[in-house]
């Protein structure tokens, strides 16, 4: 939205996809302590946002929000002062109905939504010291205008703190299918795109909960012109290093949230994983392609069925290509060209480079992504840098 601090895509962590309602006070300072001692800190990671469940069901007598007592036995001032205190910052959530998500399916009591509330609401975060608000449509109903409405009555209550909190909005949950349809960019700094998604490759029964990657995915390519510096899709939080996605499938799902310039909102538990995993979230080529200051969400520029190509174009003129293989067989050389002269190639996954002409092509396991940076030739104007395809083959080229 207009004045957003989240001028590229915000990353860091979420509590929700490991652990939902259960969440305690004790697991986000880990939390918070895993994310500097992991060097995800370092590689850019700055979000510690506690998901649905960390309230008491009853406000206060003044209508106060407060935290619940035995989850959150510091209260949430104290949790935002320790991730102050480790560099990081304090993301908390709430929803604009009469209750939060977890409320309305009845797995957590209570009836604390912000519907009401919000002036109050925004004032009690910023005394906490929030930074970033995720705000979760949970309801069954409700119309696109009146989503419209409540969301940005919260984005004027957050504005009104006079502290920047980056306002992170899902109209999606239970309301498919307003939030795909809708451009919030004047409301929120992200918005979701879809139904959660899970550690799931591909759900081929729905493009509705629970999605995989590649459902996720599908929905959120075609909306890449929406993205921008404070403006982003959100294709939901990451499920890389969750249970159900191998290694490859967690690697490739890491490059195309890159390349769509998605928020990076880690959501495995990060205080166990493996150094794999952990290498993933942190690899430096592929968090630059994501912040690039351009902020260009990455399109789909060759769709092949099985195989697809997805490119970024990035601030300096070069462009971030990736090579996705959908399929369960390794496949080669799947090309894209770049007009102009000759490019320096770089593996965004080892740093390692090599020159061509303009042609990409690259071995990619079943579900792997093989990601690129190239650079050279006729630079391409970051501000105009168009990707289109030509008779005589698919090219990345200007406009
Ligand atoms: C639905 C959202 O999509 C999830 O990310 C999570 O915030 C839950 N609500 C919490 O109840």
């Amino acid at each position: 939205a207009p004045g957003s601090p989240a001028l590229t895509p915000p990353m860091g962590w979420n509590s929700w996809n490991s652990f939902g309602c259960g969440i305690t006070e004790a697991q986000v300072r880990q939390a918070a302590d895993a994310m500097v001692s992991s060097g995800m800190k370092d590689a850019g990671y700055q979000y510690v946002v506690v998901d649905d469940c960390w309230f008491d069901p009853q406000r206060d007598a003044q209508g106060n929000l407060r935290a619940n007592p035995t989850k959150f036995p510091s209260g949430m001032k104290a949790l935002g002062d320790y991730i102050h205190s480790k560099g990081l910052k304090f993301g908390i959530y709430q929803a604009p109905n009469e209750v939060t998500c977890a409320q309305g399916v009845g797995t957590y009591p209570g009836a604390t939504g912000s519907k009401g509330h919000e002036a109050q609401d925004a004032a009690t975060f910023a005394s906490w010291g929030v930074d970033y608000l995720k705000y979760d449509w949970c309801s069954g109903s409700g119309t696109l205008s009146e989503q419209v409405e409540r969301f940005t009555i919260m984005r004027d209550a957050l504005r009104a703190t006079g502290r920047p909190i980056v306002y992170s909005i899902n109209p999606n949950s239970f309301h498919a299918p307003t939030g795909d349809k809708y451009n919030w960019g004047e409301v929120a700094d992200l918005w979701r795109t879809t139904e959660d998604l899970l550690d799931i490759w591909q759900n081929n029964n729905t493009n509705s909960y629970p999605m995989g990657v590649g459902n996720v995915l599908d929905v959120t390519a075609p909306l890449a012109a929406q993205s921008g510096p404070g403006h982003w899709n959100d294709p939901d939080m990451l499920v890389v290093g969750r249970p159900g996605l191998s290694l490859t499938e967690s690697r490739a799902h890491f490059a195309l949230w890159a390349l769509m310039a998605a928020p990076l909102m880690a959501g495995n538990d990060i205080r166990t994983m493996s150094a794999d995993v952990s290498a993933i979230l942190r690899n430096p080529r592929l968090v630059a392609v994501n912040q690039d200051p351009l902020g260009a969400g990455g399109r789909r520029v060759r769709d092949d069925g099985a195989t697809e190509v997805f490119a970024k174009p990035l601030a300096d003129g070069s462009v971030a290509v990736g090579l996705f293989n959908r399929g369960g067989s390794t496949t080669t050389a799947t090309q894209v060209g770049l007009t102009g002269g000759s490019f320096t190639l770089t593996d965004l996954w080892t740093g390692g480079t090599s020159s061509t002409s303009g042609q990409i092509s690259a071995s990619v396991p079943a579900h792997g992504v093989a990601v690129f940076k190239m650079t050279g030739g006729s630079p391409l104007d970051a501000t105009t840098a168009r990707l289109r395809s030509t008779g005589s083959g698919r090219c990345l080229d200007v406009d």
